[in-house]
């Protein structure tokens, strides 16, 4: 079979959906390709299919959110008007605050005074809000503490997540361990290390570095980072286990990645990527989720039919007036014929060389998707 013609096995999205064992969804996938989209669509499909979903967004695109009812960023779901009741389920939705979930985990880990420590450090507030994988781990402890919330009083039976643009492929599962890498770095070691028993016998080493810091960095500004590391030292061991708990619910049976990708070649090159490094995490890997395909214009005109019947009215020289619209709606008809035919090609390409990868093709609409019928149209096509 020549490669352009290899069909990749359908992935069954109501399946996936329906399924009461599907617990955790979470799309993932390279910047802009529709993952905030996907994820929006398979909840309110999953949801108007009877089963009692929350979705987890990251910045979704401003009239999105405000059609989810989820402008405001309060960091606990909220129940998305307009949902199809009929089917017994419902959907609450709710956008991503890095921040206040950052400080949930400090309060949630350290005493009341401790907390606040460590919430007025300067260097915790930049910590939290610019420290590069902060977002991609926040979202992961979210989910875990969503999940917990779920476990504890049934409110949800699906999780829909979405996550991060992040510009390397898969950041958020690197996230954890990078965070606890931070936190558990030399240097932070250092600044930590006059506060400790043995490190008393280096004082004199020591003393030499703080000068060299109190230099460079100011008394105030080195006074607020040894704060900052003794407090946050305190909840650390806590991030480090919710971290290695979330790691473990995401590789959980019970959770379903689907990554998303545009039918081009670079976008396809890193969803392979993300196929791969899934299965080296041993993540239970559902399918692709194509976004954003070209549709075949009407009829069975080929391209080259097409392009032909464009040069013939062209060359025709008598009346050419009168044949140049029709001849410029042909070569559109003979670019787009070209375009789903590529598109075809590179999704064959990838089905070749990933045989087991179930995949599912989602034609681009005509404009944004905004609302709940647009999620909806987007669902039909997921299930398609
Ligand atoms: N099938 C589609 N047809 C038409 N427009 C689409 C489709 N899927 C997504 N879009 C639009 O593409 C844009 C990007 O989609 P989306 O925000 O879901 O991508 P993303 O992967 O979440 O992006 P980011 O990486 O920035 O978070 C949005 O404006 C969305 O409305
Ligand atoms: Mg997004």
């Amino acid at each position: 079979m020549s490669a352009d013609r290899v069909p990749a096995p359908a992935l069954d999205v109501d399946a996936l959906i329906d399924d009461p064992a599907t617990g955790i969804i979470v799309c993932c996938g390279a910047g802009g390709v529709g993952k905030t989209t996907t994820s929006a669509a398979l909840a309110l499909r999953a949801a108007e299919r009877g089963r009692t979903v929350v979705v987890l967004t990251i910045d979704p695109a401003r009239r999105l959110a405000q059609a989810m009812g989820i402008a405001e960023l309060d960091n606990t779901p909220r129940p998305v008007e307009g949902v199809d009741p009929a089917a017994g389920g419902r959907l609450d939705a709710m956008m991503l605050d890095m921040k206040r979930t950052f400080d949930e985990v400090v309060e949630s880990q350290a005493s009341p005074e401790k907390a606040r420590q460590i919430l007025d450090n300067p260097f915790y507030q930049v910590l939290s809000s610019s420290f590069a994988g902060t977002q991609e781990y926040m979202a992961m402890e979210k989910l875990g503490q969503i999940h917990a919330a779920a476990q504890a009083d049934d409110t949800y039976d699906l999780i829909v997540v979405d996550t991060p643009p992040s510009r390397s492929a898969l950041d958020f599962l690197d996230a954890p361990e990078r965070l606890s890498r931070f936190l558990d770095g030399r240097f932070i070691r250092l600044m930590l290390a006059p506060a400790r028993g043995p490190a008393r016998l280096m004082t004199a080493g020591l003393g030499i570095v703080t000068s060299a810091l109190t230099r460079i960095l100011g008394a105030q500004v080195l006074r607020d980072l040894q704060t900052f590391v003794a407090a946050i030292d305190t909840v650390f061991g806590g991030f480090r286990q919710r971290a290695q708990r979330t790691y473990a619910l995401l590789q959980d049976e019970r959770t379903a990645f689907l990554v998303v990708a545009a039918p081009e070649p670079d976008a396809l090159r890193e969803a392979a990527y993300f196929v791969e490094r899934l299965g080296e995490d041993r993540m239970p890997f559902a399918g692709l989720v194509v976004n954003r395909a070209s549709v075949a214009p009407a009829g069975d005109l080929s391209a080259d039919e097409a392009a032909g019947a464009a040069d013939r009215l062209q060359r025709s020289g008598a009346g050419v007036d009168d044949h140049a619209p029709t001849a410029g709606l042909l070569r559109l008809h003979a670019d787009q014929v070209r375009l789903v035919e590529r598109e075809t090609r590179l999704r064959s390409g990838f089905a070749a060389s990933h045989p087991h990868v179930a995949t599912t093709v989602v034609a681009a609409l005509a404009g944004d998707v905004h609302d709940l019928d647009g999620l909806r149209r987007v669902g039909d096509l997921l299930a398609e």
